[in-house]
């Protein structure tokens, strides 16, 4: 089966990535909101990213204007109908995405594959929400933030996956120009359940007073060859995120190594979040030179 039509729900950070890489694959790309402001947005920030690009020298601007000719806005779930995929990236909430899914899978046809980009929701709990048919045809497909930088995708298939489906979804992400991996549906898939204990372990070396915040991320960045140590890096992901994907990642497995220290929750309690807060482990007042918290 080839993959020509692709729908892509909500046109946040990450679904924004994910239809501009398709649109410039050559794929037709219906991008559907939940309202036209949020449509708009999302729309202009991909042209925006496109008109970047250009101005690099990295597309020209006849591409520009083919891909922005790709990409077709929309706030109704049925113009999702007839396309072979849709990748969803709407809200991390696992009422609204089945309430979704319910619907959509009324609405396509019944050869559609449906992936979801969640982080740590349980793709097996989504696909519940459809129908036995289209069970078989349901899979995780995780990108990375930015999206059009990062090469890897995930590729999840739940006991149900057809092995076709699943094998379609990886030479898709190999034809829009990313490294896929396979994974099976177990909580945070290959990347978060090693980097999420990594990062939780950083800081209880922090509390324990192993080293400074400057120092570990030093270490791990000059001893390991990382490009960013771990605090810096959870300052970039966002320390809410990281919260909220280890107390996940805790429930389902219940080990210790999941478990998110204290001082993380003291500091998502307190709103230091990181770089988009404008303090996290670093305070970015001037984000040049960022400057070590004193957290301890
Ligand atoms: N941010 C990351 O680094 C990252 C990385 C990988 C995966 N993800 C996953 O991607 C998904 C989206 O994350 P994000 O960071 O882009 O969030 P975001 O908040 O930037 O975007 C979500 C968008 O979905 C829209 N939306 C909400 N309900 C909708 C609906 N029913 N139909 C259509 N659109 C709807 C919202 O209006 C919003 O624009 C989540 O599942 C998240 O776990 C995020």
């Amino acid at each position: 089966m080839s993959i020509n039509k692709v729908a892509v729900l909500g046109c946040g950070l990450m679904g924004a990535g994910i239809a501009q890489v398709c649109a410039q694959a050559g794929r037709e790309v219906t991008v559907i909101e939940v309202s036209d402001e949020f449509l708009s947005k999302g729309m202009s920030g991909i042209e925006r990213q496109l008109g970047k690009m250009v101005e690099r020298g990295k597309l020209d601007a006849g591409s520009q204007a083919e891909t922005m000719k790709r990409l077709h806005g929309s706030t109704r779930l049925e113009d999702a109908a007839e396309v072979d995929l849709v990748i969803e990236a709407i809200i991390e909430n696992i009422e609204e995405k089945n309430k979704t899914y319910s619907r959509l899978d009324r609405v396509c046809h019944p050869e559609t594959i449906f992936a979801s980009n969640t982080s740590s929701l349980s793709i097996t709990q989504m696909m519940t929400a459809t129908g036995q048919e289209r069970q078989r045809r349901f899979i995780g497909m995780h990108f990375f933030n930015p999206v059009p930088v990062m090469k890897l995708v995930e590729i999840v298939r739940t006991i149900l996956t057809d092995a076709e489906v699943f094998n379609t979804a990886t030479e898709f992400a190999r034809e829009i120009g990313k490294v896929p991996v396979q994974t099976s549906d177990r909580t945070g898939f290959i990347v978060n359940r090693l980097l999420v204990p990594y990062m939780l372990d950083s800081i209880r070396a922090l509390e324990e007073g192993v080293a400074s915040i400057v120092d570990i991320d030093n270490a791990m960045k000059l001893g390991c060859g990382h490009p960013m140590g771990p605090f810096t890096l959870g300052d970039f992901v966002g320390l809410d995120t990281t919260y909220y994907i280890a107390n996940i990642m805790f429930d389902e497995f219940k080990e210790k190594r999941f478990a998110p220290p204290p001082l993380l929750k003291r500091m998502v309690l307190a709103g230091l979040y990181g770089r988009k807060s404008g303090r996290g482990f670093y305070d970015y007042s001037d984000p040049q030179n960022p400057k070590p918290m004193n957290l301890l």
